[in-house]
């Protein structure tokens, strides 16, 4: 079993854990999530944030609505937690690993003819346990594919938080960096501040300090000067939201970043797991993207820096389109084109 660099989340004696992301760097507080509407409030107010992240404590939490339902009539339990798992996927839009891992916990309850209520409440707790096995299972692994792109002496770009904190403990991008530190490669991150809720200045930089990698925090509107100066030589994101035809969704910013790195000819890629890929779609126009509170760009950190009236527009997400991209950094190896494998 693979250690996690954070504890991001943990399932202990079916009681559900979460590191509050809100808090950091300041204080490392611990939260409980006691039920499906504290889940939901955790995903939805970015406690827990990050795609896989979200992913695996939306299926702990439908295991959770689970172990709460005292009813033994099994239609009644199934339409309850079917009910609760509806109401999970409407936390936040853009993610698909919530899509993806509360589709499984639902398979769980549609095949489970024959069951009893007490056996299936341990069938969902295992599957929301296996969700997060597979998850830092698959981080590590596009680590170690990841890492194999790290060259000594590289400079290289990140955005947002993919670090240990957004899945269950091992990261996407971050995990290439964890992996190459491993391989004892030497190299330096610049990591986006990334407005408005700044996860790149709050939780990247902390992850990096925290594992001793060598970085340097820049605002967003820098990384096209360190471009043109030659000072990166690679720039690794995470996603939210992969289209079949490799038209990607990550945090807002990620695509004016790739339009330089093309422009510059830097390499731009994409560290996900498959858990990411949503095949039902053939390109990012289908991607919903969520808009959140204006009050993110009107505050930082809750303090106003702007006329507390002033019109807002908040996307949280864009789309990179897959020609801008020079390949994804999957557990299954690197694709460097839909369909076509550069390594695995
Ligand atoms: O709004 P957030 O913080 O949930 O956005 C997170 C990102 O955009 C990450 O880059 C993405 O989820 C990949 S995380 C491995």
């Amino acid at each position: 079993m693979i250690k996690p660099i954070i504890k991001t989340l943990w399932w202990e004696k079916e009681r559900l854990y979460i590191i509050d992301q809100r808090q950091l760097p300041d204080t490392e507080k611990i939260i409980e999530l006691k039920n499906t509407r504290d889940v939901w409030k955790a995903i939805r107010n970015l406690s827990i944030r990050g795609a896989p992240a979200i992913g695996c404590v939306a299926a702990y939490g439908a295991a959770l609505s689970s172990l709460k339902i005292k009813t033994k009539d099994k239609k009644r339990f199934t339409e309850t937690v079917n009910k609760d798992i509806g109401y999970l996927q409407t936390a936040r839009p853009t993610a698909y690993n919530l899509f993806y891992t509360l589709a499984r916990m639902k398979k769980i309850l549609e095949d489970s003819g024959g069951v009893s209520v007490a056996e299936l409440k341990q069938r969902l707790v295992k599957e929301a346990q296996a969700i997060y096995d597979e998850d830092i299972e698959c981080s590590y692994k596009i680590g170690k594919n990841g890492a194999a792109l790290v060259r000594d002496g590289m400079n290289i770009l990140t955005h947002c938080n993919a670090g240990a904190l957004a899945t269950s403990g091992y990261g996407t991008a971050l995990a290439v960096f964890f992996a190459a530190k491993v391989e004892r490669k030497r190299f330096h991150v610049f990591v986006d501040e990334t407005r408005p809720v700044l996860q790149g200045a709050r939780l990247t930089a902390w992850e990096l300090k925290k594992t001793k990698i060598p970085y340097t925090l820049i605002c967003d509107n820098m990384a096209g000067y360190l471009m043109k100066q030659g000072k990166i030589d690679m720039v690794i994101t995470g996603a939210d939201r992969i289209a079949k035809n490799g038209d990607t969704a990550n945090k807002i910013g990620t695509y004016s970043l790739a339009v330089l790195a093309k422009h510059q000819k830097v390499d731009f890629y994409i560290a996900a797991p498959y858990s990411t890929f949503d095949f039902s779609i053939k390109d990012g126009s289908f991607i919903p993207i969520e808009e959140r509170d204006g009050d993110e760009v009107r505050k930082m950190q809750g303090k106003l820096i702007a006329p507390s009236d002033a019109p807002v527009y908040n996307p949280s997400f864009d789309i990179t389109p897959a020609r801008f991209i020079k390949g994804f950094i999957t557990e299954n190896g690197i694709i460097k084109r839909p369909g076509g494998w550069l390594r695995g």
